[in-house]
């Protein structure tokens, strides 16, 4: 039973009770040293632990409430992971601007994915998540991706046109998965393992947020940690398969434009086979959750707002490039801006002075800063709680650049050093299945109607939120020349 309740909750809420758990057993067997001078404590409650309960209830009201108290440095104190939080474009750019070797973004997912990955994945993988930007972000291969993106969508919206309801994020879910398995691994992963890796990635995705594996010692024997492993075991006998049958018919594979033949042919990744299969784990975490939340939130609010649908139908009627078309543009940006993930994270592998004020975070510690409430800061953003996709439009039309990455105001995507190799990718994505849908179908809520509550954001997955509950859509097709 209670293996049955734990087993319910997300990762984030593990992580932190984790952090807590070490933290009073530091305390109690531990006498303080002199530190540096440490930022104020956010504390409601009278112990940390009800901190960091009252954190991760409700993460984004605690940091709003612990900003007006206290300002743009804060702490919530675990005592021996403490979590520093950084408010406002400066700390922003601050943040994002820090060196690997001084605070760590491997060090910030690790805390998450550690064991969903071979050991050392995160000490030595760093070659491969250099390489996305060389393997994925190239025009040759995003041509290419555009096309099988849009072949999926096509399949995609026949199947939902034939169903009474569809579950919005539940679908959109396994379509942006069938994409990336075909572009990123390649035509072979998707005609043979498409179902299954779905599967595992899923199986994976909750088995990482279950307490015993993110509490426990690697070492420690039990039953989600055996399952996980299995689930990783399988992922990579899945590419040893593949990549054996690859070498019997290399001409075949030549001019494939996956990613998997990019690193196998990349000096710089190519003897790094072992780790391919983590690689892949962890760029799915990364690739998927938030491309399904870009495209399905969309949906939602072009449901919502059904003029917007009106402006990007007329727009794609004139505009021979889908990717062009500036109502869709906007729309998607807005969607970035109103449901970005609520923290970004870093761990600190040296003390780091905060330049411009006396605090300093020290070695070890988790620092976060705030992508979603930057993004809802109303001197940034004027009525920062509607969707109005017409704060990213010029007068005449055309996309408006403002907010870019030195800003530091708009961070879908991060800025500075470990900017998202996936944008781009990411955008292709949704241009291509949103263009489809709009062109080719009429839409509507399903039988339920519209969901009575928007504003329950899942904050619970690493990336972007999804709408708790999920909602429905019915299509059908357009009648030609209406
Ligand atoms: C709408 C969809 C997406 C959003 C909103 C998004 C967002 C982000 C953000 C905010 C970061 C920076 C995180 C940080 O600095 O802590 C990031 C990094 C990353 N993203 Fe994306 N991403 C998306 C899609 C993708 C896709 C499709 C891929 C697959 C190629 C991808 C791969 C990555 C990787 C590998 C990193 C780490 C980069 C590094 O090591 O420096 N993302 N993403
Ligand atoms: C795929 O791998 C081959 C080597 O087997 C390489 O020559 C080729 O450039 C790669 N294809 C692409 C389009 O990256
Ligand atoms: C991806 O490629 C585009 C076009 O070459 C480039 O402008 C962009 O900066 C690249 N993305 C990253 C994260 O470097």
């Amino acid at each position: 039973m209670l293996e049955a309740l734990l087993y319910k909750s997300f990762p984030l809420r593990f992580i932190f009770a984790w952090l807590g758990i070490l933290g009073l057993a530091l305390l109690l067997f531990s006498s303080r040293r002199t530190s540096p001078k440490l930022p104020p404590r956010a504390n409601e409650g009278t112990s940390f632990f009800s901190d960091i309960l009252g954190f991760l209830a409700s993460p984004v009201q605690f940091v709003e409430l612990a900003t007006g108290k206290y300002g743009s440095i804060f702490r919530i104190d675990c005592l021996v992971k403490q979590i520093f939080y950084l408010r406002g474009q400066k700390w922003n750019r601050f943040f994002l601007e820090m060196k690997e070797d001084t605070w760590s973004f491997s060090g910030g997912i690790g805390m998450f994915l550690d064991k969903a990955a071979k050991p050392g994945y995160f000490t030595h993988g760093r070659n491969l998540l250099g390489s996305i930007n060389r393997g994925v972000n190239r025009s040759a291969a995003l041509q290419s991706y555009g096309r099988l993106a849009g072949e999926e969508a096509h399949k995609s919206l026949q199947h939902w046109s034939q169903m009474p309801d569809v579950e919005i994020f539940e679908s959109i879910s396994r379509f942006v998965h069938r994409v990336i398995v075909r572009c990123m691994m390649g035509e072979d992963f998707y005609d043979q393992h498409v179902d299954e890796l779905y599967d595992l990635l899923q199986q994976m995705e909750s088995l990482v947020g279950h307490p015993f594996n993110l509490l426990l010692p690697a070492w420690v024997p039990h039953l989600p940690g055996r399952q996980l492993a299995k689930a990783r075991d399988r992922f990579a006998e899945i590419f040893r398969e593949r990549l054996a049958a690859r070498q019997l018919k290399p001409d075949v594979w030549h001019d494939s434009l996956d990613y998997i033949n990019y690193t196998l042919n990349d000096p710089r990744t190519a003897q790094l086979e072992d780790y391919y299969p983590s690689h892949h784990v962890v760029l799915m975490f990364a690739a998927h959750t938030s491309t399904v939340a870009s495209i399905a939130w969309t949906i939602v609010e072009l449901l919502r707002h059904p003029i917007y649908q009106e402006e990007i139908r007329e727009s794609l009627a004139t505009t021979s490039d889908i990717h062009q078309c500036a109502p869709l543009l906007a729309c998607l940006r807005e969607e970035g801006r109103r449901y970005s993930g609520v923290h970004m994270f870093r761990t600190t592998k040296r003390p780091v002075s905060l330049e411009g004020s006396d605090y300093t975070v020290p070695e070890n510690s988790v620092v976060l800063i705030s992508p979603y409430l930057t993004h809802h800061d109303p001197a940034i953003y004027p009525n920062p709680h509607e969707y109005k996709p017409h704060r990213w439009l010029l007068p005449d039309g055309r996309l408006d650049p403002w907010n870019g990455p030195k800003e530091a105001a708009f961070l879908q995507f991060g800025a500075g050093n470990h900017r998202c190799p996936g944008e781009n990718f990411a955008a292709i994505m949704a241009r291509e299945f949103l263009a489809a849908l709009l062109m080719n179908y009429e839409m509507e809520w399903g039988s339920d109607g519209a969901p009575a509550d928007f504003s329950r954001l899942d904050f619970t997955k690493v990336g972007s939120p999804w709408l708790e509950g999920d909602a429905t859509v019915r299509i059908r097709p357009r009648e030609l020349g209406a």
